[in-house]
C-alpha cells in the first residue's frame, strides 16, 4: 500500500497505438483500476478529444471544468485539473473535443512537444503522491501523442489480435526512436499487449505467434481476452474491475497490473 502523503514522482506510461479501436483506453482504464485497486495511486491523464476515458470513468462533459488542453497551455495548474473518480486512489484529467485543435494552435509554439512534459515532470506533482500516470493517447502520432511520448518514461502498445495488427508498430517503434533521439533518450518500450484476445481463434493465435517471434520479450506475458463484460463496463462508468470483478476481463487487467509492478520491482532493484 502506498502512502499519499509520502512526495515522489511518478511513472508514467503513455499507451499508444495510432490504429484506431485498439484497446488503448479499455486498457488505461482497467489498467489504472487494478492497479489502484492494489492500493497504488494512479493519475490518468485522457489525451484524446474523443474524451473516450472520461466519459469511461463518470466524468460528464459538464463536469470537465479544467482539461488536459488547459494543461498543455500551461492555463491550469495541475492542483486544479485533477478530478477524483468513484474509485479510491484513481483520479483523472480529463478531455474534451477542444483538445482536437490543439494541433494546429500548438503548431508556431517552438516547445510544442514538450508541454505535457512540462505539466507532469514537475517537482509539483510529487506532492500528489501518484505512483503511476497512465496517458490515453488518440489514434494518431499526431502532436499529442508525440507530447505524451516525450513527457512519459515508457510506452504500453495495445495491439488487438486480429489482421494486420502488426502493420503499423514498425511507424510506432520509428515514432520512439526518433523520440529517444531528439527529446526523450530514456523512453522504453514498456511492452505490446494483445487483446481482444480469442483463444478459439486461429487468426489470434497466429498474430500472437507472430507478435512472440518478431517482439519476443516486448510482448507481455498476460493477453486480455475478448470479454463482453469489458465492453460493458464503460457505459456504466464502471471499470470492468468494479462492474464485474469476477469477470476474465476483469482478472486479465489484475494480471496485467502484477506483471507491470514485477517488471518495476526488478528494474528497481
Ligand atoms: N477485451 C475486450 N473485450 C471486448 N471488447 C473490448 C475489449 N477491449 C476493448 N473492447 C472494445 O473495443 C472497442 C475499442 O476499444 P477502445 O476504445 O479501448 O480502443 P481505443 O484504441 O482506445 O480506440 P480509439 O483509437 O478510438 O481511441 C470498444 O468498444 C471497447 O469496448
Ligand atoms: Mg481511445
Amino acid at each position: 500500500m502506498s502512502d499519499p502523503s509520502r512526495p515522489r514522482a511518478p511513472k508514467i506510461i503513455a499507451i499508444a497505438n495510432q490504429k484506431g479501436g485498439v484497446g488503448k483506453t479499455t486498457t488505461t482504464i482497467n489498467l489504472g483500476a487494478a492497479l489502484a485497486e492494489k492500493g497504488l495511486r494512479v493519475l490518468v491523464v485522457d489525451l484524446d478529444p474523443q474524451g473516450n476515458s472520461s466519459t469511461g470513468l463518470g466524468i460528464e462533459p459538464d463536469d470537465r471544468q479544467y482539461t488536459s488542453y488547459e494543461l498543455l497551455l500551461d492555463d491550469v495548474a495541475l492542483e486544479d485539473a485533477i478530478l477524483a473518480t468513484d474509485q479510491e486512489n484513481l483520479h483523472l484529467i480529463p478531455a474534451t473535443v477542444d483538445l482536437s485543435s490543439a494541433d494546429i494552435e500548438l503548431v508556431s509554439n517552438e516547445k510544442r512537444s514538450f508541454l505535457l512534459h512540462g505539466a507532469l515532470r514537475q517537482p509539483e506533482i510529487e506532492q500528489f503522491g501518484f505512483d503511476y500516470v497512465l496517458i490515453d493517447c488518440p489514434p494518431s502520432l499526431n502532436l499529442l501523442t508525440v507530447n505524451a511520448m516525450v513527457a512519459a518514461h515508457s510506452v504500453l502498445v495495445p495491439l488487438q489480435s486480429e489482421f494486420f495488427a502488426l502493420e503499423g508498430l514498425s511507424q510506432l517503434m520509428l515514432t520512439v526512436r526518433e523520440i529517444r533521439q531528439s527529446a526523450n533518450p530514456d523512453l522504453r518500450i514498456e511492452g505490446v499487449l494483445l487483446t481482444m484476445y480469442d483463444a478459439r481463434n486461429n487468426l489470434s493465435r497466429q498474430v500472437e505467434d507472430d507478435a512472440r517471434d518478431n517482439l519476443g520479450d516486448l510482448v507481455f506475458s498476460t493477453v486480455i481476452p475478448r470479454n463482453v463484460r469489458v465492453s460493458e463496463a464503460p457505459s456504466y462508468a464502471m471499470s470492468v474491475l468494479t462492474y464485474d470483478s469476477q469477470s476474465k476481463g476483469a482478472a486479465a487487467y489484475r494480471e496485467l497490473a502484477d506483471e507491470l509492478l514485477r517488471k518495476d520491482a526488478r528494474l528497481a532493484a
